[in-house]
């Protein structure tokens, strides 16, 4: 019998900055609390499953503090990136929302490798005590980007690794809203554009749920959509959609059985299981706080970095304009 350990998961802080031209302090409240909470927790290391930043996908800035600040933590932590880090899963149809372009959201090469000169490689895997880890950014499918075949290489490789008792994926998309064989959703649709901007889409689904399974994955970890569900079992894989560690949960009407106060995933790796466990913060952060700026994905030119708080304003990234048409 080998002794159980912990590791801690967390997802979507959403750390921003107050020289920006929007900011939450009750996001950055969570995130304190939560912070210490894992410090404090006996985790041996800390996966984050992507969204660090409110806004990393054109302030470069945020990267940087995002990397600093997990770096005070007493565990190391490995990283995927999230939509708000470095761009959204690919379009090529508007969306019914007027104060975003969808298509211009688009991830792009550029902020990838940006983001890996920061946090490391978008997909990697490794082994501790005898339990594999592998993190993967899934919106990446079907963007073909170059990133994309680097993704199905990834996944192939995994299948081929000598097999474990325990594999544990994290992937920052729900693989799907509803369940494995939904049609894709209609990104035009209003009632189905929040379903089309959390999942991934066939045919890319199907085969990186068949690619995990095939590689061994046990326990697979998604945010994204800031609402905690029961764990799902799909075949020997159990799903476990993550709430966000500060921000607020998402597509909460759809559902009964959710979890939206925002926290942290407590994992205990036993002889036989993982015990995945939701430790909520213990600072929910709910009185008056410091909040500017709107929130989605407003176009560059409609930001006011005059209201920003703390000087120097950041600014957009110079190069973005030109290479998305933001
Ligand atoms: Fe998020
Ligand atoms: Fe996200």
């Amino acid at each position: 019998m080998t002794e159980s350990w912990t590791f801690a998961h967390m997802t979507d802080h959403h750390l921003g900055s107050r020289r920006s031209y929007r900011f939450r302090e009750d996001f950055e409240c969570r995130w304190r609390s939560v912070k210490r909470q894992i410090a404090e927790s006996g985790a041996e290391l800390l996966l984050v499953g992507g969204d660090l930043t409110r806004d990393g996908d054109t302030h470069e800035f945020e990267y940087l503090q995002a990397r600093e600040d997990l770096d005070t933590l007493p565990m190391p932590s490995f990283v995927i990136p999230g939509n708000m880090d470095v761009g959204n899963k690919h379009t090529e149809r508007e969306g019914p929302r007027e104060a975003r372009s969808d298509i211009a959201l688009n991830m792009t090469s550029e902020r990838l490798t940006l983001f890996a000169t920061y946090f490391g490689p978008i997909f990697w895997t490794f082994m501790h005590r005898g339990v594999r880890f592998s993190g993967f950014y899934a919106a990446v499918a079907g963007s073909g980007l170059p990133e994309e075949q680097r993704l199905w290489r990834f996944l192939e490789h995994l299948t081929k690794l000598p097999p474990v008792r325990h594999h544990v994926a994290m992937m920052h998309y729900w693989p799907y809203i509803e369940s494995p064989d939904e049609p894709n959703w209609d990104i035009t649709k209003p009632e189905e554009y929040l379903p089309w901007y959390f999942g991934i889409d066939q045919p890319y689904r199907g085969r990186m749920l068949d690619m995990l399974r095939e590689a061994g994955v046990t326990d697979l970890l998604c945010g994204h959509v800031h609402t905690g569900r029961p764990p799902e079992e799909l075949g020997d894989m159990t799903i476990h959609r993550a709430p966000s560690v500060s921000s607020t949960a998402q597509m909460t009407d759809r559902w009964d059985e959710i979890e939206t106060r925002v926290g942290f995933q407590l994992c205990t790796v036993r002889e036989d299981d993982i015990d995945v466990q939701f430790v909520p913060s213990d600072d929910q952060c709910e009185g008056e706080m410091v909040v500017w700026g709107p929130g989605g994905h407003p176009k560059l030119h409609e930001r006011d970095y005059s209201v920003a708080q703390e000087q120097p304003p950041l600014a957009p990234d110079p190069w973005l304009l030109e290479s998305t048409g933001r």
